[in-house]
């Protein structure tokens, strides 16, 4: 039987990083919900932010169709870690989206998929949806190693969420080696990865397997449309191209070229 074509909405998620200060992310902040003012129904736009700028995104973001969230939380829900943000004070400041392991925290902070499956879950109890990152080294990739890493930090994720808990997540498929490099994966192999995601999560439940699965790694308005096109490539998440409003508008409107 043909597969159904895809009806998910488009979700483009700016991860901004260590970037920014008070007084560019006012300008950024302000020229992305502007922009974002002609985006239709089949688009959804959010920035992941530091944790400091949560008042300023729900100051300036607040009230526009762009969401806002950040880039990790801390897998206590309070008590003396020190240095450590919890979700339910991003949830304070309204925030939706929580990025947990990013290959960055995986990379640099040793963070692991157990550890990253229980941030999942205490962003979910505060609320938040998680943003679950995965996704293979270079190295991986050429020994034919891709499916089993990302199949393993997404399996770690979904063996403690609940089916309800899980038809909740947003999923994101970043190759490491497309990270910040400017080499996008090709479309082809893209979709290879989040086919392959979209099985995995669909041996949870048939609401599981429609969660958003996102592409990051080296998106711009120049490929964007292109990765947005394939069946089970739900939209992206940006680094980059998240801090130049106008990238980042534009690759709203390449989701938005393509939704249904
Ligand atoms: P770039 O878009 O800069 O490659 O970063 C991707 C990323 O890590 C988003 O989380």
């Amino acid at each position: 039987m043909p597969k159904e074509q895809a009806k998910r909405a488009k979700l483009v998620i700016g991860n901004w990083k260590m970037h920014g200060r008070l007084a560019e992310n006012a300008v950024l902040m302000q020229a992305v919900a502007t922009g974002a003012t002609t985006l239709q129904k089949g688009v959804r736009a959010a920035v992941c932010v530091p944790a400091p700028y949560l008042a300023q995104a729900q100051a300036l973001l607040g009230g526009s169709v762009v969401a806002w969230g950040v880039q990790d939380v801390s897998a206590h829900t309070q008590g003396a870690y020190t240095g450590e943000v919890a979700a339910g004070m991003a949830a304070d400041f309204d925030a939706t989206f929580a990025i947990v392991g990013h290959s960055e925290r995986r990379a640099y902070h040793g963070e692991h998929s157990d550890l990253v499956a229980v941030k999942a879950q205490r962003a979910l109890e505060a609320g938040l949806t998680p943003i679950v990152c995965v996704g293979e080294t270079l190295e991986q990739r050429e020994n034919g190693l891709t499916e089993q890493v990302v199949g393993t930090q997404l399996e770690a994720v979904l063996l403690v969420l609940s089916e309800a808990q899980a038809a909740k997540i947003v999923v994101a498929y970043e190759p490491v080696w497309a990270i910040g490099t400017g080499k996008s994966a090709t479309t082809a192999q893209a979709q290879q990865v989040h086919a392959f995601l979209r099985a995995q999560l669909a041996g949870k439940s048939a609401a599981v397997a429609d969660v958003p699965v996102l592409y990051g790694g080296s998106v711009k308005p120049e490929n964007a449309e292109e990765l947005f096109a394939q069946q089970d490539i739900d939209g992206g998440l940006i680094g980059g191209a998240s801090l130049k409003s106008n990238d980042f508008l534009a690759i709203c409107q390449a989701a938005q070229n393509v939704s249904v």
